[in-house]
């Protein structure tokens, strides 16, 4: 998969793709992400690229030349599956979406600043548009990153046990359930005896049954969807 991502912070979104599981996806060539200044479109030799917005009000607005530009040379070289902007009034991100994105092969990413993006881009280049929850950042890059995280991670390979992605929260409407490693007894707080077993099965239902109360308790909204 690739993934192209339009920033005018790119400084933002070098480390977060340089390490671990995004590190090992691009090593092995199952992920790769190019982030492009935005600036290297702008409209004029200051690096302009957002402007006053019409009607008056506090805050600038992206405009469209530059973002118009940049998409169009992008999508000459690459036929995109999504043009995705990352705003907090998009489609909130669950793990159905991501699934759903990481079997795409192409995928453009605008993160937005300030005010956002002219609406002409949204409603002309854009075929998606995600929010990472109910909550504003001060742009589009971090939800980006976490979006290129949630994606890249299912990637198939990507996780070294194959299935782990199949167990994490979320797949199957499910929280995970708890998880324990050494020692056995730590200040007398004791794993479950359960776990030490060696029953394969009681563990898997043990788990399953630990996975529904979570969900109960702390999620109910999942199990009614
Ligand atoms: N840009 C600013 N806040 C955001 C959010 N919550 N989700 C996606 N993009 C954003």
């Amino acid at each position: 998969m690739r993934i192209d991502i339009l920033s005018v912070l790119p400084e933002l979104l070098q480390s977060p793709f340089e390490h671990s599981i995004m590190k090992r996806a691009q090593d092995k060539g199952l992920l790769t992400v190019v982030v492009h200044p935005l600036r290297k479109w702008a409209v004029n030799e200051y690096g302009m690229i957002d402007d006053y917005q019409y009607g008056g009000g506090a805050g600038m607005v992206m405009m469209c030349e530059p973002l118009a530009k940049a998409i169009e040379e992008l999508s000459a070289e690459r036929k995109y599956d999504e043009i995705i902007y990352l705003t907090p009034d998009g489609e909130r991100l669950n793990q159905k979406i991501s699934n759903s994105l990481s079997l795409k092969g192409n995928l453009l990413m605008i993160c937005g600043h300030y005010k956002g993006i002219d609406e002409r881009i949204r409603t002309n280049y854009v075929t998606k548009e995600i929010s990472i929850g109910d909550y504003v950042l001060s742009g589009g890059e971090l939800p980006a990153a976490v979006l290129v995280d949630s994606i890249g991670r299912l990637l198939p390979g990507v996780l070294n046990d194959e299935t782990s992605a199949l167990f994490d929260s979320f797949q199957d409407n499910l929280l995970a359930p708890p998880v324990y490693t050494r020692p056995v007894d730590f200040r007398g707080w004791k794993v479950p005896d359960i776990l030490m077993s060696g029953d394969h099965k009681k563990i898997e239902e043990w788990r399953h049954e630990q996975s529904v109360l979570r969900t109960k308790e702390r999620r109910p909204d999942l199990l009614e969807e």
